[in-house]
């Protein structure tokens, strides 16, 4: 605690106690007290003298100088600028109390501090997820509006240009529609995010039933997927459906991304003690011999929308949500993805999950 002696024993406890700043000042706007959190969050260290000399925030100092001044309790928006940013909102109170020996009758301020960092953050995460969905979803269907006229214009008569817009026409009303299944598919798994699993799966069935379903595509694409499943693997706890979709998304990119005439490796095992997670499990870790990702871009992979090369992921005819979904259906299963790569290099995925 951070005061004169003003305050008893108790009700500096009291104040300390408090998760959230909050300082008190007398009628000059001094310093009377300020509790623990105060001092570490926002940096208020100058009991008995002005408040404005450790905590400089215009509106904030406005705001007490009328509460002073007779004003009724104040709101306001208080950026904290530091290494890790904080938004709070203040409320001024008057405060007009024995706490003030000496100042009875004179009416001091109280500065009480709530943290909404998150709360702003996950604003801004939203608002950006909603313009990132809407962006991606109006390029195909600019394409779209696009080829119609031309049929219905300059095209009218020619059918090789009928048939090669049709084509296109096609692939874009692909892209949409796999954008919208994997948005659905991502609300979907958010909204039991935090409801444990309860089947157990035989993660090695999941595997080969996915790579038999990516076979055609993978040919096509020239790879050849070899698999390393031991028998011996222990169950995992799991929802089927969404484990597979893990590893549907994860042998995609490696087809994807791989690059003709590549082998993509999916390697099993059983793990005693899982890395972080500190119990057994197993790993499941897809390897490809493609161009592997830079360092800088590992970080964000896992981020609604983010692609290290926007035109190779069209291309391939991404959604730029696979690793989202990947993240999500992991952090319901308690498991982790890890992602090991080096520009030119190839890349590796891998999935941990506790076992039964
Ligand atoms: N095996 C891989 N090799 C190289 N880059 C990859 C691989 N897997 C994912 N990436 C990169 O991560 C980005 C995000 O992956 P993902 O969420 O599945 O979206 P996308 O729909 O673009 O595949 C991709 O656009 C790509 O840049
Ligand atoms: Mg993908």
């Amino acid at each position: 605690m951070n005061q004169r002696s003003d305050l008893s024993e108790l009700q500096a406890g009291i104040l300390d106690s408090l998760p959230e700043p909050v300082v008190l000042v007398n009628h000059l706007g001094n310093v009377l007290a300020a509790n623990r959190a105060a001092e570490r969050e926002i940096g208020v260290t100058y009991p008995g003298r002005a408040l404005a000399l450790s905590f400089r925030h215009p509106g904030a100092l406005a705001a007490v100088d009328r509460v002073l001044a007779g004003g009724g309790t104040a709101t306001v928006e208080v950026a904290i600028p530091a290494a890790a940013a904080r938004t709070f909102k203040l409320r001024v109170a008057p405060l007009e109390s024995q706490l003030m020996p000496g100042e009875l009758g004179r009416r001091g301020a109280a500065l009480v501090f709530h943290d909404i960092t998150a709360e702003r953050r996950a604003e801004q995460m939203r608002a950006d997820f909603v313009a990132n969905a809407s962006h991606e979803l109006r390029s195909p269907l600019s394409a779209l509006v696009g080829f119609i006229e031309t049929l219905r214009g300059p095209a009218r008569d020619d059918q090789a240009v009928q048939d090669r817009f049709l084509e296109m026409m096609a692939a874009e009303g692909g892209r949409m529609a796999r954008l919208i299944e994997d948005l659905l598919s991502l609300s979907a798994i958010e909204v039991n995010e935090h409801v444990a699993p309860s089947e157990n799966v035989e993660i090695a069935a999941v595997v080969r039933g996915v790579a038999e379903a990516l076979g055609p595509g993978s040919a096509a694409a020239g790879i050849e997927v070899v698999l390393d499943l031991p028998d011996d693997l222990p169950q995992t706890p799991g929802d089927e459906g969404q484990l597979a979709q893990v590893f549907r998304n994860l042998l995609e990119n490696a087809i994807a991304y791989g690059g003709r005439g590549s082998v993509v490796r999916v390697t099993a095992r059983p793990e005693p003690r899982l890395p972080d997670l500190g119990r057994a499990g197993i790993s499941v870790a897809v390897a490809d011999q493609g161009p592997g990702i830079a360092r800088e871009h590992l970080p964000r992979l896992t981020e609604r929308f983010y692609r290290v090369d926007k035109a190779r992921s069209r291309e391939a005819g991404g959604t730029g949500l696979g690793l989202a979904i990947v993240k999500h259906i992991l952090n319901r299963h308690r498991g982790r993805l890890l992602v090991q790569s080096k520009a030119g290099d190839g890349s590796t995925f891998t999935v941990l999950l506790p076992s039964v």
